[in-house]
């Protein structure tokens, strides 16, 4: 199939790239000029595992194609993908500025018959308000007779592992209305999918179905949590609550590690946007809000340990963070729970020094500029009082703790992702504090 995707963020390349790993001939647009260069000229924009090696074998063979001309996109195509970003305005809902400004240049230039499939994360209802304004548009243009319908195809990826879960996903829902649309995506997702995995719906079911999802993930997440500081006050061990509720296989084991709290360009802003999307119906959202009430709160955990622990002595203390970004494997700090804990810390006078495996030039962007960086994490723990673990990367899972000990000022680690055994810690003479293990 001839495919166009508008947007060449995280979404859009992955899918658009994958797309034409299956054989399809896709054009990605964006009206970044600098990005789509970048591109052309072989250098994948975004960090994620494998994505550049495919992009450029796609290239190569002749079936993936950058422009920032919508028209080149829209040329021959059947189907054309709105994979844009719907960051959250001030006010919690999602921000459609991005997905306007792309259905008015599709409506603009499109001069044949065509399927346009949201990808973007948008509020119920955003695909047919989208239909009736490129409807509009055409009309202005004279071209009412161009046939036209809206379809949503919400995405599922997760950063880190985008082109396995692109790949090979767990399911594909498709909301769309005609018989016609629904065989053309059937057509289009049977080489990743099976039959069995490819659920129909109306486009509002499928809307909101992506934010539920995302929803219930975070929910898991929050849930987990708050066990995790039930588990603390009464000296359980939430790793074993845990294991004992993921046993139940309708409970399951994914989605319930306890931490310090989820992040991410998805979850908080999903669960924000669907609170809104329900108040608006006069709905309280009382599960929904509390998911993100509890994540919130969750996400000052290390530092309000931290401050229990050392009191008036935070300031002029160096703490050692280890991990930047949200989640391992990727360099995205956006929601990311270290920015929560590095502000808590030089607010109290702490000094900050900081290691990740990928994010740091990330974080020099974004974070106040005394934050010190290490190259790595020896240089991160000499003559530190204190480590906190934020990101578990595969390295810190590794670390050889009793090596790095020897190098720090005070032996005191805050593991926000329980990834060391605290008996092993306390063996080694650490003083060791982390989420709902601490008995
Ligand atoms: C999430 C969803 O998992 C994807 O299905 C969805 O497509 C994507 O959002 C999106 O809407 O685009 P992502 O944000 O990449 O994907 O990251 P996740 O792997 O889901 O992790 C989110 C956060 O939850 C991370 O901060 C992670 O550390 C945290 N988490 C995850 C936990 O604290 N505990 C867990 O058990 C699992």
């Amino acid at each position: 199939m001839d495919i166009c995707v508008v947007g060449t963020g995280y979404v859009g390349l992955v899918t658009g790239t994958c797309f034409a790993e299956k054989g399809n001939k896709v054009c990605c647009v964006d009206i970044d000029e600098e990005r789509v260069a970048k591109l052309k000229g072989g250098v994948c924009p975004i960090y994620e595992p494998g994505l550049g090696e495919l992009i450029e074998k796609n290239v190569r063979a002749g079936r993936l194609s950058f422009s920032t001309d919508i028209k080149d996109g829209l040329d021959g195509t059947q189907l054309c993908f709105i994979a844009v970003g719907t960051p959250p305005a001030d006010d919690g809902r999602a921000d459609l500025a991005q997905v306007l400004a792309a259905v008015d240049g599709i409506a603009s230039a499109l001069t044949h018959s065509c399927r346009i499939v949201v990808k973007s994360t948008v509020p119920v209802g955003t695909g047919t308000l989208l239909c009736r304004r490129i409807k509009n548009h055409l009309r202005e243009r004279g071209m009412e007779k161009i046939d036209l319908e809206v379809l949503s195809n919400p995405e599922f990826l997760k950063e880190g592992m985008a082109i396995e879960d692109c790949l090979h996903p767990d399911r594909v829902v498709i909301g769309a209305a005609s018989e016609e649309a629904r065989a053309v995506m059937r057509e289009l997702y049977l080489p990743f999918a099976d039959e069995s995995r490819i659920i129909f719906m109306d486009p509002a079911s499928a809307e909101i179905t992506k934010y539920a999802a995302n929803t219930m993930l975070a929910a898991r997440i929050s849930f987990m949590n708050e066990i995790a500081q039930l588990c603390d006050r009464v000296g359980a061990d939430v790793l074993s609550v845990k294991r004992g509720m993921a046993s139940d296989r309708r409970i399951g084991e994914f989605f319930l590690d306890a931490g310090c709290g989820y992040g991410g360009s998805c979850f908080p802003k999903d669960v924000q946007a669907l609170c809104c999307i329900g108040e608006a119906q006069g709905l309280d959202m009382t599960m929904a809000s509390a998911v993100g009430k509890v994540n919130r709160k969750q996400k000052q955990q290390l530092h309000m340990m931290m401050r229990v622990r050392f009191g008036a002595e935070m300031e002029g203390l160096t703490a050692a963070i280890m991990g930047l970004s949200f989640k391992p494997r990727t360099d995205d700090m956006r929601e990311a729970p270290s920015r929560t804990l590095i502000h808590g810390l030089l607010n109290c006078g702490a000094s900050v020094r900081a290691y990740d495996p990928i994010a740091m030039a990330e974080a020099k962007k974004l974070l106040p500029s005394v934050v010190k960086y290490a190259p790595d994490v020896e240089t991160l723990l000499s003559g530190a009082d204190c480590a906190a673990i934020v990101t578990e990367w595969q390295e810190f899972k590794d670390a050889d703790w009793q090596r790095l000990g020897a190098l720090m000022k005070r032996k005191i680690v805050f593991d926000g992702r329980n990834i060391c055994d605290p008996c092993r810690m306390r063996s080694l003479g650490f003083e060791y504090y982390c989420i709902g293990r601490n008995m």
